[in-house]
């Protein structure tokens, strides 16, 4: 298998969850108001599926991988037009948060700064996920030989078995410091 195999199948969770995101703004926007717990789910997705552990493997094994080859010049401003929109992905998602506590805390007027965050993943991400499906992921393999996909897919894995205990250490020292505070 190539290593953008499962990277791809990654894809298409996220796109599904994009689906049910967009879903949800239609919601928001008829009946003017937001379901807190739902966001903290899809920003939950966002940050720790589609950032942490799909975005993690782009930037902390293939494209640290590609980094040492030597790249045409359109494939190395593909690679760094897509660390820069995980970089926006990230920044929307925090304003996305930040919004979401203002609303808990009875401010109306989030709600508008959310349903704009929400529109703007829904809109960004689409399009990242093609760009590498039909673009870079294509152009990427010229790179590699088969032993070298073979490498970096066993790194995959080694990456994703440590993602499940990084997010739940952090969850419970999150509890352990409210619980001092
Ligand atoms: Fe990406
Ligand atoms: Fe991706």
């Amino acid at each position: 298998m190539q290593a953008r195999g499962p990277l791809m199948v990654e894809h298409r969770l996220i796109e599904r969850m994009i689906r049910i995101i967009e879903r949800s703004i239609s919601r928001i926007e008829s009946t003017g108001k937001v379901d807190p717990v739902f966001v903290d789910t899809a920003v939950d997705f966002v940050r720790t599926y589609a950032d942490r552990t799909h975005h993690g493997k782009e930037e902390n094994i293939l494209f640290r991988e590609l980094s040492k080859r030597a790249l045409s010049e359109t494939d190395r401003k593909i690679m760094k037009e897509l660390i820069d929109e995980h970089v926006f992905g990230r920044h929307t998602t925090k304003a996305l948060v930040e919004a979401t506590a203002r609303y808990r805390r009875g401010d109306e007027s989030a709600l508008e700064e959310i349903t704009g965050k929400l529109h703007t993943l829904v809109d960004f991400y689409p399009r990242h996920i093609e760009k590498e499906d039909k673009v870079f992921f294509p152009a990427a393999r010229a790179y590699f030989t088969d032993e070298e996909e073979e490498r970096m897919l066993k790194e995959f894995w080694e990456f994703d078995r440590k993602v499940i205990h990084v997010k739940y250490k952090s969850v419970v020292e999150g509890l352990g410091r409210d619980e001092k505070a």
